[in-house]
């Protein structure tokens, strides 16, 4: 096959992978009301950085810790236009003020979409992550998901309950398959919620 055949072939993959859903070219805005979902910008990262120095995000997410000012940079820089294989989302409330970041990744080429999010400590306790899975899940089957995913630590009860609060499943705990900080490892729990599930 010639360089110029293999580079459409190449194309065409990345096509045929992006067709099993209608996958977004860029960062939605998702709102309830209540919350908006929006995309980053330059102006987030001084709260992306209160919000990711906090013990319990450092201990559950993958973030670096510490967390510096040059790493919000990086990452609001990064994340505000890329969509592809996921995009994230600053949560605010109806002022604009920051509550948190959230995400949305495509899984492999199944149709499947996965959850994350990390509610900054000053927004805990009043449903703003259970809002925000519940519009990431509707958008997830508005884009054509059949299925969506939620891991986390085993230890991690509040990620847990948000879960079970959205209707998914408990699937099932792989041992010892997440590697934290310090040399920690964490069991991790898999949820899943289908298109399909009575009350999905
Ligand atoms: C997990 C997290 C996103 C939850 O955000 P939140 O906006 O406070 O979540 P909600 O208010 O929607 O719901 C939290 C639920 O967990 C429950 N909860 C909180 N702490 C708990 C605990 N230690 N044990 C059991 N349940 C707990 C709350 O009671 C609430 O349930 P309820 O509404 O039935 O009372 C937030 O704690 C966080 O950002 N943690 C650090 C980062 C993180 O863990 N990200 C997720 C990685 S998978």
């Amino acid at each position: 096959m010639s360089f110029s055949g293999s580079v459409r072939t190449l194309i065409e993959g990345a096509r045929t992978k992006l067709e099993h859903m209608d996958w977004p070219r860029h960062i939605p805005t998702l709102t309830d009301r209540v919350i908006t979902l929006r995309p980053l910008t330059s102006g987030d990262a001084p709260s992306v950085q209160a919000a990711s120095q906090d013990p319990l995000t450092a201990e559950f997410t993958v973030v670096p810790s510490p967390y510096t000012a040059a790493d919000a940079r990086d990452f609001v820089d990064s994340r505000s236009v890329r969509v592809w294989p996921g995009f994230d989302l600053a949560i605010v409330d109806d002022t604009n003020s920051f509550l948190g970041l959230c995400g949305l990744r495509a899984e492999d080429d199944d149709a499947i979409t996965a959850i994350g999010y990390a509610v900054a400590p000053w927004a805990r306790g009043r449903g703003i992550a259970t809002r925000t899975t519940r519009l990431l899940i509707e958008y997830s089957w508005q884009i054509g998901a059949v299925r969506v995913g939620l891991d986390a630590y085993a230890e991690n009860a509040a990620s847990r309950a948000v879960a079970r609060k959205c209707g998914f499943i408990e699937e099932g705990i792989l041992r010892s398959a997440a590697q934290g900080k310090n040399g920690r490892r964490h069991d991790l729990v898999m949820h899943g919620l289908l298109r399909t599930d009575p009350g999905a």
